[in-house]
């Protein structure tokens, strides 16, 4: 095999060894929904093995459907999540043997297919980068729902790297500036990435600001300590309507007793760590957090010069600190720990403004709607991105510390609804450069 088959074959069998790992749970936990946002768990690893055959075995190498009769019960779009519960979904042992099945029949199909063939599905294997990165993205998903269904254990909760918190501006800023200029956003070459990454673009940005790090849950306590929660001129009407609706007063999973906030990960109350970015926060807390602290958030554009223009070189990088594969020193992904690790903890990963923890530890809410990039076309179907695309999504940079390696770089894009909070999301905050300061 090729160096690039053996490294697609080692991919494919990490994924799964997490997604079996997830779901090594008695029958019970598996069938339930533990909430109307998300699947059960065992929906999610059918339908990877059920996407698994739809692109690699049907539409690359031509095999006949497996179990056709399947096909819409696994099928995103036919039923919401909500409403998932109800399906025939095949039970826990079935859905095993079936995935397993599919897979030993894509690793002949790798082991046969000639990867520098110019078909888009089998060049440089993006067809299995595409059900690898499906597979990771249906990870992080069950770590949700294990997170809502309070489940201890599901993650071990290795050691970080120590955080590195300024002791006075001068020694670490605060925010990073970033001049005026043009830069490249997105990519025509990154043989893996998604449509929704293409083609790349020249984007002009006047002078900006950008926080060094994400917001952390000491200056977001401060927040909600300061009335953040009961003062509609933080907030947008349709946010303000939502706080009020959902009587929402802190992050999800937060309490507070004895005056001092606390939080559940996996089942486990904690007090929360002051030095971690903030997580399991909407667009509409994000946003109004900004607001509260004289800022906005980042547009798209914004967040992804600040992660991955190097100016000097006039190129774009794949990762903030340039093109090596992510280690343990350089960002908090994959799974590592079950939770962000401290501000600072990465000065290693700075992006070339100096901007750090930009990849890793929390997905980060952005300005922009989701939408198609100038010259967007559809690959490989219209349900991976488009029909998402207009005013009802709102961009998310930068992976978690429970995405994958795989399905992270500077230019990947994620979105959600404005009021998901389930999702390990944080943000960090921008503003425009004053004439002063440019
Ligand atoms: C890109 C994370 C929004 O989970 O809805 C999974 C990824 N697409 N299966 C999602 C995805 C098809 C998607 N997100
Ligand atoms: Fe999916």
């Amino acid at each position: 095999m090729t160096d690039l088959k053996e490294r697609i074959a080692a991919q494919l069998t990490a994924v799964r060894d997490r997604s079996l790992a997830y779901t090594a749970a008695e029958d019970d936990l598996l069938v339930r929904q533990h909430s109307p946002l998300m699947s059960p768990l065992v929906w999610d690893l059918a339908h990877v093995g059920n996407y698994e055959e739809l692109w690699v075995l049907r539409a690359a190498a031509g095999i006949t459907p497996l179990r056709p009769e399947i096909d819409d019960i696994y099928d995103a779009f036919k039923t919401p999540r909500r409403d998932r519960p109800s399906l025939p979904f095949l039970p826990p042992a079935e859905a095993r043997d079936y995935i397993g099945g599919v897979r030993g029949r894509v690793l002949d199909v790798l082991d046969a297919v000639d990867l520098a063939d110019p078909s888009p599905l089998r060049r440089d294997g993006f067809v299995f980068g595409l059900v690898i990165q499906h597979e990771h993205q249906h990870d992080e998903t069950m770590l949700a729902t294990l997170q809502l269904a309070g489940r201890p254990g599901v993650v071990r909760d290795g050691d970080l790297p120590l955080g590195r918190l300024p002791e006075g501006p001068e020694e670490v800023p605060e925010e990073v500036y970033v001049p005026a200029g043009e830069f490249l956003m997105g990519t025509d070459s990154l043989p893996w990435a998604y449509d929704n990454e293409r083609p790349a673009h020249r984007v002009d940005l006047p002078a900006y600001w950008i926080d060094r790090l994400p917001v952390g849950n000491a200056a977001y306590a401060a927040f909600i300590e300061d009335g953040g929660y009961h003062d509609a001129r933080w907030w947008t009407p349709e946010g303000w309507r939502w706080r009020q609706e959902n009587g929402v007063f802190a992050p999800l999973f937060w309490t507070r007793e004895g005056g001092t906030w606390w939080r559940t990960r996996f089942g486990r109350p904690e007090p929360v760590p002051m030095d971690e970015p903030v997580q399991h926060v909407c667009w509409y807390e994000a946003d109004a957090y900004a607001r509260w602290a004289g800022k906005r958030l980042p547009t798209e554009a914004e967040w992804e010069k600040a992660c991955g223009w190097d100016a000097a070189a006039g190129r774009a990088r794949t990762y903030p600190w340039g093109e090596q594969d992510p280690t343990p020193e350089l960002a908090n992904l994959g799974h590592r720990a079950a939770r962000p690790a401290p501000l600072g903890a990465y000065p290693g990963g700075a992006s070339p403004y100096g901007a750090e923890q930009m990849v890793g530890d929390v997905w980060e809410w952005t300005a922009t709607w989701f939408d198609g990039y100038p010259g967007f076309r559809a690959f490989p179907y219209r349900e991976y991105s488009e029909v998402f695309f207009g005013r009802e999504y709102r961009v998310l940079r930068g992976g978690s510390w429970a995405a994958d390696p795989a399905a992270v770089r500077t230019t990947f894009r994620n979105w959600d609804y404005p009021i998901r909070r389930q999702i390990f999301t944080g943000f960090r905050c921008a503003r425009t450069a004053t004439p002063e300061e440019r």
